[in-house]
């Protein structure tokens, strides 16, 4: 246990003090690692106490599983969230977030974003002497996607050579799931409607950082993409900023619902994965979201052990 545990912390150290902006922020090591540390905090094999540390929120989108999971996080390291709506700080007033970062970088020990522009997490990060963990940008959300790896490592055992398929918009999930999919070995593919593919700067992204000869591609035809899949991911076709734009895309994407007859084309142990919020009737059916197939809770759950982790070695409590 000692030596699990020093690997570990050797393994994590350059993590320590420094910002998660990206998916593509951690190697292939570090992650494997914050995985081994997340099943140990989720087993009650470990216990980490940062001591009175606080975690300030800055979320500028309505977020269920990122703000609590963040919250209980904090708690369970012995630390605290604040709240730092936009709404009842001087940034809804057109304080600067050149002023804003400095200035919370004095009272908190970290900031957790969730906000529209990329952009705006990377100006967080140039002023803040603290870490900035993107919670949701419209380019990434590179904390779901390492929720989402590490539920399809436990299911798996593995990851080398898993095959996932991902059926909707080409948006900041499938974006994170390209980058940190390549990173850890695993073939991803992103099937989307013509016109709503994956940025192509992302993808040449994840394709650099391939790993172990994983791949990365994109398709738009559902039924090709999940032959041999072992995961099948999707997520709603409009995404927050995007709220007018839904009906028109109802029409757009309606071959790309995922239901019980596209899961049956795909590998026979494939599970079914949704970040969440769902749109039962829309991107899912009730019968495959309910079914057989559907880890969706697993990898709810899975936010906040993962997340403890990164905290936990964010925060220097390894
Ligand atoms: N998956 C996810 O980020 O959910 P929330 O929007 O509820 O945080
Ligand atoms: N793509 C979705 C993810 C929500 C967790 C959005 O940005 O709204």
């Amino acid at each position: 246990m000692a030596s699990v545990s020093s690997g570990l912390a050797s393994n994590l150290s350059s993590f320590s003090n420094t910002n998660f902006l990206s998916s593509a922020d951690l190697n292939n090591r570090q992650i494997l690692s914050l995985f081994e540390l997340a099943k140990q905090l989720k087993i009650g094999n470990r216990r980490i106490d940062l001591g009175n540390r606080v975690l300030g929120l800055i979320f500028k989108k309505a977020s269920t599983r990122t703000r609590v999971s963040f919250q209980v996080a904090m708690a369970r390291l012995g630390g605290q969230t604040v709240d730092l709506n936009p709404q009842v700080t001087q940034l809804g007033r057109g304080e600067p977030i050149k002023d804003t970062a400095r200035v919370l970088s004095r009272y908190c020990d970290a900031l957790a974003i969730r906000t529209f522009s990329q952009q705006e997490v990377e100006e967080y990060s140039r002023w803040s002497s603290i870490p900035v963990i993107n919670a949701l940008t419209d380019l990434e959300h590179p904390c779901q996607a390492l929720a989402d790896y590490l539920t399809i490592q436990e299911k798996f055992g593995k990851l080398k050579g898993i095959n996932l398929s991902y059926i909707g918009d080409g948006n900041n999930v499938a974006n994170s799931l390209m980058i940190c999919g390549a990173i850890l070995g695993v073939n991803v593919k992103i099937c989307s409607p013509n016109g709503f593919e994956a940025d192509p700067n992302i993808v040449e992204k994840a394709k650099s950082l391939s790993e172990f000869g994983s791949e990365v591609s994109i398709c738009n035809d559902p039924s090709k993409a999940v032959k041999g899949s072992q995961v099948i991911y999707t997520d709603v076709w409009a995404s927050m900023g995007q709220e007018e734009e839904l009906l028109k895309r109802k029409e757009i994407f309606k071959k790309y619902k995922v239901d019980q007859g596209l899961l049956d084309l795909a590998d026979e142990q494939v599970i079914l994965l949704h970040c969440l919020p769902a749109h039962r009737g829309e991107e899912i059916t009730e019968e495959a979201l309910e079914g057989r197939n559907s880890y969706v809770f697993n990898q709810a759950e899975n936010r906040l052990h993962i997340q403890q982790a990164l905290l936990a070695v964010q925060l220097g409590g390894l």
